[in-house]
């Protein structure tokens, strides 16, 4: 039921055209489709006589309004979601080498850029922006030798991170060369012409043959051929296949809502929010201050992920936290001390949170955003920022976002926690393994989907849900409720399950289920009790437990488990089971799930 293959989508489109039509015109069509990737800047690189290139900040529509008319050819194109670089014109793609004679478009993130253009420089190359893709069009450069193929195959050796370009040379018109390593590509079979795209929304309209590009594969595509070869240059063989989706079902990537597509991009969001995140001397700067206490500021969403935080960050480095709404904290008459003030949100530009860090600022405490959005208003508001990259999250219920969210806690957690000595760098990097094990961890919840969604449509009909937790897994259950009220409508509650017995049992009977998230830390015993207050008012109890727990089955009504990670880290696969729960009671309920009714995606008013 969930389509397969889909889920490895990141930030950025690209796009191709070679054939007899109006390359630029057909480019610019599927970037609109692609739009939906990114739309901080856009371009496009055209190859007839010469090589041209035009970008500009802003949205598809602003790039048109720059393009000449031009007539066959070949063209390639870009619409960026910003990750390294804020939105410019500059930091647009396709980007040229400095002979302006290759252009190139990228999606994915270079990892060793700073030390590939730190050498590039000392070799005569100059960069005219400030993104890790450039690197790339200058490694092409360097190694052409008359052959644009061979250039690329020998740059791509010398490239760490995620990959899939689109490149494209003045000396030989008519081919786009394609490179990928774990970012998607996906190539198009028309008649007397062959297109190239990041997902198949943006080529559907021209062909339904396709041939996806795998990981470590190239292609070198012309009008009439389609050759595709390894990194190390052997040929091969892929059938293509016919796609039978309809244009708006290939944008959501066969997912029927964003919600669920984003829901399933999670372990590739996960991965590139770890993706070299460890060497961020930035922010190691901030940590090494001396730091007395941490304050964790944000609404909604981004307030649960700031009070799981606070657990995180307590565990990990041995400091206090307080987690604290924007919304509150900008109307607080605040202490004497200066704490490091953390700002969380995915859109940066949160009316409340923007107005908490400027306060942060006026008493006097050095401020840290985490954030989806690069060059977003709070990225200028905080002293420093690091950046979650998700990628783009249409639904206007957070997941992806506040996934990486948590990561970014317990990374941040990390360092404090070596700063501090809280850590010994053995104990950091076995938590750094488990980190980086997360997105198979998050797989393996994905591939349980089926199960949670007979599980909903079981309690699809109940009026008033509650969800408990304790510990980190306090903030998971306000989580798991806000996303079942946001988008199916239905009363839900989270609380401490310790609270339970001061008040919400009061309302608890047979027609109130309770979703208990009991994980095996020094809370469970204490879990387990509240379960057992809940079973004597007759209340149905959803368990969501960890593989290796035999016990909590005897005591729920029905049971939904998580692959065994480290207390600590629970709240990762939890937390998807739960956004599972919520989309599928909505789906049931027939709710509008992408746009809830009375909601907004950002919200920049107070
Ligand atoms: O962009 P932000 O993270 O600052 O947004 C904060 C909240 O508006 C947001 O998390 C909201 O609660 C979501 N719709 C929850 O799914």
């Amino acid at each position: 039921m969930y389509p397969t293959g889909a889920q490895w989508s990141e930030m950025c489109g690209i796009t191709g055209y070679t054939g007899s039509k109006d390359a630029v015109g057909i480019v610019i069509e599927a970037l609109k489709r692609l739009e939906y990737r990114g739309y901080d800047s856009a371009g496009v690189a055209v190859v007839g006589k010469s090589l041209s290139v035009f970008k500009d900040q802003g949205q598809i529509a602003q790039l048109e309004r720059i393009l000449p008319e031009t007539h066959g050819g070949t063209a390639i194109g870009h619409t960026r979601w910003a990750t390294h670089g804020r939105p410019s014109k500059e930091n647009a793609h396709p980007f040229l080498d400095c002979k302006g004679q290759v252009a190139l478009a990228h999606n994915g993130i270079i990892e060793n850029f700073y030390s590939l253009r730190e050498q590039l420089r000392q070799e005569g190359h100059t960069f005219a922006s400030e993104t890790d893709s450039e690197v790339a069009v200058h490694l092409v450069e360097k190694f052409y030798k008359g052959n644009l193929e061979d250039a690329v195959r020998e740059a791509i050796k010398h490239i760490q991170g995620t990959y899939a370009f689109v490149i494209v040379h003045s000396g030989e018109p008519g081919k786009i060369v394609a490179a990928r390593n774990f970012s998607p590509m996906v190539i198009g079979l028309g008649s007397g012409e062959n297109l190239l795209a990041s997902d198949i929304s943006a080529i559907l309209k021209h062909t339904d043959k396709v041939i996806y590009l795998r990981d470590r594969e190239m292609a070198v595509v012309t009008p009439n051929a389609v050759r595709i070869t390894d990194f190390e240059g052997n040929e091969i063989r892929h059938e293509p296949q016919t796609i039978m989706w309809s244009m708006e079902d290939a944008e959501r990537g066969g997912f029927e809502h964003f919600m669920i597509k984003e829901i399933f991009e999670q372990p590739e969001a996960i991965h590139q929010t770890l993706l070299g995140r460890f060497d961020e001397s930035d922010i190691d700067r901030l940590l090494s201050q001396n730091l007395t206490s941490i304050k964790i500021v944000a609404c909604g969403t981004s307030y649960h992920a700031a009070l799981a935080g606070k657990y995180i960050l307590e565990e990990l480095g041995r400091v206090p936290v307080t987690a604290e709404l924007a919304s509150e904290y900008r109307y607080s008459r605040g202490g004497m001390d200066r704490p490091l003030v953390i700002l969380i949100s995915q859109s940066g530009e949160t009316a409340d949170t923007l107005a908490a860090a400027r306060e942060a600022k006026k008493r006097g405490c050095p401020t840290l955003a985490v954030t989806n959005y690069v060059g977003s208003s709070l990225t200028r508001e905080a002293d420093f920022t690091f950046y979650t990259r998700a990628g783009l999250e249409i639904g206007v219920a957070a997941t992806k976002t506040f996934l990486t969210q948590l990561v970014a806690m317990y990374l941040i957690g990390m360092k404090l926690g070596l700063q501090r000595n809280a850590l010994t760098p053995t104990q950091a990097d076995g938590l750094l393994n488990e980190l980086r094990a997360l997105p198979r961890v998050v797989q393996s919840v994905l591939d349980r989907a089926e199960a949670v969604r007979k599980l909903a449509a079981k309690y699809a009909a109940a009026d008033n849900v509650f969800y408990i937790g304790r510990y980190v897994n306090y903030p998971i259950a306000l989580e798991g409720a806000l996303k079942l009220k946001e988008i199916s409508y239905v009363h839900a509650e989270g609380y401490p399950g310790g609270e339970l017995k001061h008040g919400p049992l009061a309302v608890i009977s047979e027609k109130t289920p309770i979703v208990a998230i009991a994980v095996r830390d020094h809370t469970y015993e204490k879990m387990l009790s509240n379960i057992g207050e809940v079973n004597a008012r007759g209340g149905p109890v959803i368990g969501i437990g960890m593989d290796d727990d035999s016990d909590l089955g005897k005591y729920v009504d029905d049971i939904i488990l998580v692959p065994t990670v480290r207390p600590l880290l629970s709240p990762v696969p939890i937390v998807v089971a739960l956004q599972l729960l919520a989309y599928h009671v909505a789906k049931a309920r027939g709710c509008a799930i992408d746009k809830p009714r009375n909601l907004a995606k950002t919200v920049t008013v107070e």
